[in-house]
């Protein structure tokens, strides 16, 4: 079995959540809309799966909107918030993903005066910069994400929210890769709406969710059924839901055992790459950063061969995100980070999860020796 070193791009299905899964995968399957006591039997499974997914990042139950998973909850965030606006101003941070990214650039065909909030070498907020941007004409909405995927530096959203407020502006949080490694509060966070996924946690891929606190005017983005509220039409999958509320449930358990077990493994990595002369770690000096997950490069070594190399070894690891392999473009969030394009296409990210040993990090460590060595 490879050794699996890329948590943020996606995790196992925990057997639990599997468990949990099964009964709503192979038993009768009824539509939760549906009158009949198969139908009740679906939507009380729904209903609980919210509650937990509400408890994992302190909303109420009624908040939480399914989704397809980040991308789409980022998407409904974004233009959900703006639809029923004249086209003003949207902000979001330059290492953002590029659901939000995207999502952004898209409202600005529609007329909306979209930009990228600037961030320092260590990809943290450039809070003058910031602030002198807000400063400068009408703003809806500021998009920012609680900690990135690539390099696991957690940013201020706090503080970021309490500016957009000021502003008269709601603030949308991308709290996918956030949640399950540090705790996530949507009150301390001061978020109007915040975007989960569950197979960041151990649960299903395609299921996700958008927190949208009751005082946020939000539009469908998508049409045509009664479902969560009006605001996201089509049949639930419910199988999927049920996961993600015993993924979410899990995580909010084990939270504080899983985050403390990643860290040492962090740690353990950053120590033996700190002994290579040759190797820089990107937001090394970030105050913050996710406990599971490390970005470095190796110098004079392109970031997908190493990658292939460390696979044909035996570490599943990813050269940026999973979601811009293969592009053969530089990440943009290390660009964003002042970096040149072949320090940025020299990037290998290792994330950690909860079933990882210190002996991974150690035959990592040892592989990455022997390939340097052997070049
Ligand atoms: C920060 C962030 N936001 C959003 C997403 C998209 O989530 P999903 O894969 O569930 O669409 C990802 C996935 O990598 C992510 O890392």
């Amino acid at each position: 079995m490879p050794t699996y070193l890329d948590h943020n791009a996606t995790t196992h299905l925990d057997p639990r959540v599997l468990e949990a899964m099964l009964p709503y995968l192979s038993g009768p399957s009824a539509n939760a809309s549906s009158l009949h006591r198969y139908g009740r039997i679906a939507r009380d499974a729904v209903e609980q799966a919210r509650v937990q997914v509400a408890q994992l990042v302190g909303c109420e139950a009624k908040e939480v909107v399914w989704t397809s998973g980040g991308t789409e909850a980022n998407n409904l965030a974004l233009k959900g918030a703006t639809a029923s606006e004249t086209a003003s101003r949207v902000l979001y941070g330059a290492t953002d993903h590029p659901a939000v990214m995207e999502a952004a650039e898209s409202l600005a065909q529609a007329g909306w005066r979209v930009e990228a909030i600037a961030v320092d070498t260590n990809g943290v907020f450039d809070f003058a910069a910031l602030e002198a941007q807000l400063a400068d004409g009408p703003l809806r909405l500021v998009s920012a994400m609680r900690a990135n995927n690539e390099t696991g530096v957690i940013q201020d959203v706090a503080r970021v929210a309490q500016l957009a407020h000021a502003k008269g502006a709601l603030m949308h949080v991308d709290a996918v890769q956030a949640v399950g490694k540090i705790a996530v509060d949507i009150l301390e966070l001061d978020a109007d709406l915040l975007s989960l996924s569950a197979h960041k946690i151990y649960g299903p891929k395609g299921s996700g969710a958008l927190v949208v606190r009751s005082h946020v005017d939000l539009r469908p983005i998508q049409h045509g059924g009664a479902q969560e509220r009006g605001l996201r039409g089509g049949t639930e999958n419910v199988a999927a839901i049920v996961g993600f509320g015993a993924a979410a449930e899990l995580a909010r358990l084990e939270l504080e055992e899983r985050a403390a077990h990643v860290q040492v493994l962090r740690q353990r990595l950053e120590a033996g790459l700190r002994t290579r002369p040759d190797t820089l770690i990107f937001g090394g000096n970030a105050r913050e950063h996710l406990p599971n997950t490390l970005q470095f490069a190796i110098a004079g070594w392109d970031g997908e061969a190493l990658l292939m190399a460390l696979d044909r070894k035996g570490f599943a690891v990813s050269s940026g995100s999973a979601c811009a392999s293969g592009s053969g473009e530089p990440s943009h969030v290390l660009l964003a980070m002042g970096h040149d394009r072949v320090t940025a296409k020299g990037a290998i990210r290792a994330s950690f999860g909860k079933d990882n040993v210190p002996g991974d990090v150690d035959g990592f460590l040892a592989a990455l020796s022997q390939i340097v060595a052997s070049a």
